[in-house]
């Protein structure tokens, strides 16, 4: 079978973005940018034939170019790609060259290298496809992927002699006026015949800017009278990112596209234009987001859920029909139905199950809290595990931390922890245990026992059902 290989340059330090972090390490949607080329370069289908009598396959992982802040690089992607150093980057001619080897060594030997820039996250897996298939079809020397825009900006123009056949891409930089004026531009995707590649590469010449420029390769194939092939794409699959500037809108838009994929499938946001959800995040249908919305990472959400208002959300995961209003959750997990909020906070490690409910100015960090416990006012629990159907009154905490060590909190089932006691841990308090407001727990509490006072003492053994009974732990 015929097969390509993928070669990405991401060389550059990205001058124009006024940043000592690499360029392609930059985020939009909450993936570096070069993530969100690899992921359309991945979901291209592994074998291509539509259309086409001659299939077409990936015949490696993408090999990745790169030169300033490598390590760094590499340490973020790991074996997802592999790497190819130029060490001087001296233009984008220059970058595919520095690949060379890498190609050379594939097995079978591709006949096709496609080639794209790290810095174009809006790319899609079809227009690669297209951009592949149509480079088979054409048995083309050359192939690229081109727009149109009546804005062509820092794009290289296309050139079409007087019969439309392409004749170069010219830079902005050394185009005439009228050549600025093309509304075609280059999009910087290309597909090659291998075996021209690398003559054409050895013989182009620096330019007058003292680079090398792939661009060049088409002036050169359109002299030698080799087939050129073109795919003309949108605007947006084009956008490379070079300023800070250009971040921000492709940020922009692909947000519209994430929130518009969430919203047909069955998402109800009500104010996209405050609400901002991270490219992995995953939300159930009939779930409604409320406007100044923060979701990131690889959070997952279930179904009928009301997310916001003025809510962040951190890689956690939320069941069904649960509340966040107005709180932050990190790193932290609901089962169905919990409500939090207004106001609470979720470190790491909080596991909250089935119909907690969490109220104002509450905050939790590693710690498990059980089925339909209730934690309201503003308390905390930290390195914690709490059963269920406890109530924790208003001001209730736990002192987890001694200056030295973090120390655990152990609460049974059906406990009732009375407003502003102080659970001095390590301490365990009984199921159905009962403290007093303003108690200071140091020493552990029997299953039913009723304690109150500084230090707490036992006052006498509860029935189970005085737990709901006593004034400070009331339930609401
Ligand atoms: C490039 C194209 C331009 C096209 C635009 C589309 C060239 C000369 N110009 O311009 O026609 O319209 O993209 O987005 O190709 N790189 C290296 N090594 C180098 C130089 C660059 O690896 O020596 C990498 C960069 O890291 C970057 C990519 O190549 O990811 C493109 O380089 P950049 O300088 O951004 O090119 P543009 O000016 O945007
Ligand atoms: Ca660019």
């Amino acid at each position: 079978m015929n097969t390509y290989a993928v070669v990405v340059l991401a060389a550059g330090k990205g001058t124009r973005m006024r940043s000592t972090l690499p360029k392609v390490l930059h985020t939009v949607a909450g993936l570096p940018l070069l993530a969100h080329v690899l992921n359309a370069l991945e979901a291209v289908p592994p074998a291509l034939s539509i259309n086409s009598p001659l299939p077409i396959a990936a015949s490696s992982r993408p090999i990745v170019v790169l030169g300033y802040g490598a390590e760094q690089i590499e340490a973020a992607f790991g074996d997802r790609c592999s790497y190819a150093i130029q060490a001087e980057q001296l233009g984008t001619a220059h970058a595919v060259l520095a690949a060379r080897k890498n190609v050379d060594e594939l097995d079978p030997l591709p006949q096709t290298v496609l080639v794209c820039y790290g810095d174009t996250p809006l790319v899609s897996s079809q227009i690669l496809a297209r951009v592949l298939v149509e480079h088979v079809t054409q048995q083309a020397t050359l192939t690229f992927l081109t727009a149109i825009t009546e804005q062509p900006s820092d794009f290289g123009r296309v050139v079409r002699n007087a019969d439309g056949q392409v004749s170069e891409i010219v830079e902005m930089k050394r185009a005439t006026e009228k050549q600025k004026r093309i509304q075609e531009v280059n999009s910087g995707v290309y597909c090659f015949d291998r075996t021209w590649l690398w003559s054409a590469l050895q013989t182009l010449p620096r330019n007058a800017s003292g680079e090398y420029y792939l661009t060049d390769l088409v002036g050169l194939a359109s002299s030698q009278g080799r087939k050129i092939a073109t795919v003309t794409g949108t605007l947006d699959e084009t956008i490379g990112i070079n300023d800070r500037v250009q971040l921000a809108a492709v940020e922009q838009l692909l947000h519209r596209r994430i929130l518009e994929g969430h919203m047909y499938a069955g998402v109800t946001i009500i104010d996209p234009a405050t609400t901002y959800i991270d490219n992995d995040v995953m939300i159930g249908a009939d779930t409604v987001i409320l406007p100044g919305t923060i979701i990131t990472g690889k959070t997952r959400i279930g179904s009928e859920c009301h997310i916001g208002p003025g809510t962040t959300i951190d890689s956690s995961v939320l069941g069904d029909r649960c509340i966040v209003h107005n709180s932050v959750l990190e790193e932290t997990i609901f089962e169905d139905g919990v409500r939090i909020g207004p106001f609470g906070h979720c470190r790491p490690g909080a596991y909250l199950a089935r119909n907690v409910r969490m109220g104002n100015f509450g905050e939790v960090k590693n710690s498990y809290i059980g089925p339909e416990t209730d934690m309201h006012h503003f308390s905390y629990v930290g390195d914690a595990t709490v059963g269920e159907q406890v109530n924790i009154g208003a001001g209730a905490i736990t002192c987890n931390y001694d200056g030295v060590r973090k120390n655990h909190t152990t609460i049974g089932a059906g406990a009732s922890i009375g407003s502003d006691t102080m659970l001095v841990a390590p301490v365990t308090i009984g199921e159905h245990a009962v403290t007093g407001a303003g108690s200071v727990v140091r020493h552990d509490v029997p299953p039913g026992a009723v304690v109150a006072g500084v230090p707490a003492r036992i006052l006498r053994m509860s029935q189970p059902s005085d737990a709901s009974a006593t004034e400070d732990g009331k339930k609401e």
